[in-house]
C-alpha cells in the first residue's frame, strides 16, 4: 500500500511540484492521473469528476507526460513528436516544438533528419535525446494538464536549462504537476508539496517552506542537495 488516507489538491491551471525521498510515491501521484492504474479505495477527480467516469481516451487526449525514460516508438522522429497531437499539424509546427524542446538541432544532423526511423531496431538515442523528443511531443500536444516526471533527469545541465525554460513557458496558465530530483528546477512551481512515506508533510511556496528553518522537511531536501562550498540557499 502506497498511499493510506492520501489526499491532495491540484489547482487548476497552476503548477504543483511533487518532492520527497525516493519511493515517497511521486510517481504514484502521476500514474493515478493517468489511470495507469486506479486508486482500491477513494477517488481521483478531475473538474470534480472522477476520472473513472471519462472515457479513457478523451481524458488522456487532454494530458502529456514526460517522464524519466520516455517511449519512442516504431516510427519517424517526426511521428514520434506528432504522436498524440491533433491531426491537422503542419511541419513548421513540428520543427518549433523539437526547436522549444531544443531537439532540432541534432535532429537536423542525422543523415535523414527528421525521418530517421526510432524504436525497435531503429536508431540508438540517447536518453537526454529521448526526454527532448518527448518535450517536444508535449509541446506539439499543447494539453489542458502536463505530467512532469523527471522530465530533464537524462539531461546535460546546460540542455537542461534551455529544455526548463522552454518547460516554464509551456507551465503557464497550464494545470502542471511536476516531480523533479534537482529541486532548483521546480523552485519557481506555484504549489511544492513534500512527500514523505505516502503522505504530504510540508506544501507551499519554494520561500515560505524555506522560511521555516532547518526542521522543515523542505529545508532539508534543499539542504542536502547544496553543494559543500555554497553558503547560501536561494
Ligand atoms: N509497479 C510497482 N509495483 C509495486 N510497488 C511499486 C511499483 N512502483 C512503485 N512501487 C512502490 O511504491 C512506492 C512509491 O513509489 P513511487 O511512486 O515510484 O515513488 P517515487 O516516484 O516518489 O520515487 C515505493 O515503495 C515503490 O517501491
Ligand atoms: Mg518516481
Amino acid at each position: 500500500m502506497v498511499f493510506i488516507g492520501f489526499s491532495i489538491n491540484i489547482e487548476a491551471g497552476k503548477s504543483t511540484a511533487l518532492v520527497g525521498q525516493s519511493g515517497s510515491g511521486k510517481s504514484t501521484i502521476i500514474g493515478l492521473i493517468e489511470r495507469f492504474y486506479d486508486p482500491l479505495k477513494g477517488a481521483v477527480k478531475i473538474d470534480g469528476r472522477d476520472i473513472r467516469s471519462y472515457h479513457l481516451r478523451s481524458l488522456r487526449k487532454h494530458i502529456a507526460l514526460v517522464s524519466q525514460e520516455p517511449a519512442l516508438f516504431a516510427g519517424t522522429i517526426r511521428q514520434n513528436i506528432m504522436y498524440g497531437a491533433s491531426e491537422d499539424i503542419d511541419e513548421s509546427e513540428v520543427i518549433e516544438a523539437a526547436k522549444a524542446a531544443n531537439a532540432h538541432d541534432f535532429i537536423a544532423g542525422l543523415k535523414d533528419g527528421y525521418d530517421t526511423w526510432c524504436g525497435d531496431r531503429g536508431l540508438q538515442l540517447s536518453g537526454g535525446q529521448k526526454q527532448r523528443i518527448a518535450i517536444a511531443r508535449a509541446i506539439l500536444k499543447n494539453p489542458a494538464i502536463l505530467l512532469l516526471d523527471e522530465a530533464t533527469s537524462a539531461l546535460d545541465s546546460q540542455s537542461e536549462k534551455v529544455v526548463q525554460d522552454a518547460l516554464e513557458r509551456m507551465m503557464i496558465g497550464r494545470t502542471s504537476v511536476v516531480v523533479a530530483h534537482r529541486l532548483s528546477t521546480i523552485q519557481n512551481c506555484d504549489t511544492i508539496a513534500v512527500l514523505d512515506k505516502g503522505k504530504i508533510v510540508e506544501k507551499g511556496t519554494h520561500s515560505s517552506l524555506l522560511a521555516k528553518g532547518p526542521t522543515g522537511a523542505y529545508y532539508s531536501l534543499v539542504s542536502l542537495q547544496r553543494r559543500p562550498n555554497n553558503s547560501e540557499i536561494n
